[in-house]
């Protein structure tokens, strides 16, 4: 039975998404301390800031806002646009940090995994990302760093993970993300 509770968010809306497929690995892993459940960014549209100053928000932020107050923790995974954050992902940080004073990531252990078909697995994704994500205070894990590159190696054709080194890395990657969340929450506790 987790304790736990993990959002996570995925930089593309690719139905093929690869970013997706990482994500379903994460989410298929043993039962641990630690429940991943995806968080819907899809829905959301672009944040105007009329919609908080007017007390008038769109039904899809309520229920983001509440989603994100819900967890303990959030994990980015995420593809690279341009060699920056893909805009539907960088659009969610934004709705969920508002309206002021009521920024729902606060203080919140993350972690980002970043992939991409090209060589430098979104290095510029996942260091962008690394930026908003200091001013919304989500306290980010620093390493084990996670740039996929050549993602389309990985994933066979029945759309699963199929490298092992792959494998064996992001279950790494998950255990070492899990060991930093719960420091950072039993810290909080302790406040
Ligand atoms: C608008 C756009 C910009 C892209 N820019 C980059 C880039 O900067 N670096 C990169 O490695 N791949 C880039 N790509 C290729 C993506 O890595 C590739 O489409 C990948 O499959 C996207 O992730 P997904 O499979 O999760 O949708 C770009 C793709 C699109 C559609």
């Amino acid at each position: 039975m987790s304790i736990y509770h993990v959002g996570i968010l995925v930089g593309s809306l690719r139905k093929a998404s690869f970013n997706k497929k990482i994500a379903q690995f994460i989410l298929e892993q043993e039962e641990s301390k630690f429940g991943y459940r995806l968080i819907d960014i899809s829905e959301l549209p672009l944040y105007n800031q009329d919609f908080d100053d007017e007390g008038n928000p769109p039904a899809s932020y309520t229920r983001f806002r509440q989603e994100l107050a819900s967890l303990d923790a959030v994990l980015f995974i995420t593809a690279e646009y341009n060699r920056s954050v893909p805009a539907v992902l960088k659009n969610a940080i934004d709705v969920g940090s508002r309206p002021y004073g009521k920024n729902k990531w606060d203080g919140k252990p993350a972690a980002i995994l970043s992939s991409s078909t090209g060589v430098y697995g979104g290095f510029g994704a996942n260091h962008h990302l690394r930026q908003s994500l200091v001013f919304v205070n989500l306290l980010t894990m620093q390493q084990p760093e996670a740039y996929l590159g050549d993602i389309t190696t990985c994933i066979g054709t029945d759309g699963t993970v199929e490298s092992q080194k792959t494998k064996d890395f992001l279950r790494s990657f998950k255990n070492a993300f899990e060991q930093w969340a719960e420091r950072i929450i039993h810290t909080k506790g302790q406040d």
